[in-house]
């Protein structure tokens, strides 16, 4: 499209400053040759102030001191990639041996407490919800948080309507008919598959120890991001929501080598989990 190719320029000192802003914003470490990412993800914001560059954007966040902006900015290079029952073998673990534990050890007050750390649009809490519905815990106390970083893909999370391509992505068709219902072009999640699940605005660097206790926390697919510092931090902030006993789950790429001694590694069928100490 005409003019397009001016939009992207990123002069050298400007580039720096992104990768700066991105680390210092959201802990996202974004080095070597990323021009494309930062050239995809910022030029709608650019087209949409009206600017002619990003390297125009660059000198607006840093003469403006717009808070907005700048998280904008931060929230634009956020990598969202998430689909249903994304890594299959951990819900089979929790299906048919992390939930029957919980189940026995909860027997009496009936209440159990999730989190997907970095939950981006949803899926991975909506997962375990019908999960939890289809193991028969309809009438436990269920409490699911979704957090992520990103305030756009919490409102979808929120609003749990979904594409068709979404829905096509790692959810199977009995589910879809059991718990989705048509809404215009796209999908809704039923009112009790929701009513189970919340979403919140939350930067997983702050502090976090009062979110918990939760019985089974997940963070996946967000610790690629960071550096060993940050991910360390925030690996013994996630320990801190936790009782001893409960279960981490990480991406298949990541581990929990930077709290190792707040972890024990176990295998569960084709699933690596995290046991907090
Ligand atoms: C690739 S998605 C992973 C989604 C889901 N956990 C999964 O595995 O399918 C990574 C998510 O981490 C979020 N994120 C990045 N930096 C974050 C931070 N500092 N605090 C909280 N969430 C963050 C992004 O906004 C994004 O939605």
């Amino acid at each position: 499209m005409p003019g397009q190719a001016s939009v992207a320029v990123i002069n050298p000192s400007n580039y720096k400053f992104l990768q700066e802003h991105v680390y210092s914003h959201a802990g996202l470490v974004l080095e070597g040759d990323k021009h494309y990412l930062f050239e995809s993800r910022l030029a709608p914001i650019v087209r949409q102030l009206g600017l002619a560059s990003i390297d125009d954007l660059c000198a607006l966040i840093q003469s403006s001191r717009q808070p907005e902006l700048a998280h904008q900015v931060a929230e634009a290079m956020t990598t969202n990639e998430t689909y249903f029952f994304r890594d299959p073998s951990h819900y089979c673990a929790i299906r048919t041996v992390l939930l029957p534990r919980l189940m026995e050890e909860r027997r009496d007050s009936k209440k159990l407490r999730f989190w997907s750390a970095a939950s981006s649009t949803g899926q991975e809490a909506y997962s375990l919800a019908m999960l939890l519905i289809e193991a028969g815990l309809s009438d436990w106390n269920i409490q699911i948080l979704g957090t992520d970083f990103s305030s756009q893909v919490v409102e979808r999370a929120r609003s749990g309507k979904y594409q068709q391509i979404e829905v096509n992505r790692g959810l199977p068709a009995t589910l879809l008919v059991k718990y989705f219902g048509r809404s215009g072009t796209e999908w809704q999640l039923s009112d009790q598959v929701r009513r189970l699940v919340c979403f919140e605005t939350i930067d997983l660097r702050k502090s976090m120890r009062a979110l918990g206790p939760f019985d089974l926390v997940f963070c996946r697919n967000v610790m690629i991001y960071f550096d060993a510092e940050t991910k360390s931090k925030i690996l013994r902030e996630l320990y801190g929501t936790m009782f001893g006993g409960s279960w981490l789950l990480l991406g298949g790429a990541e581990t929990a080598s930077g709290a190792a001694e707040y972890f024990d590694r176990q295998t569960v069928g084709n699933a690596v989990v995290y046991v907090a100490r």
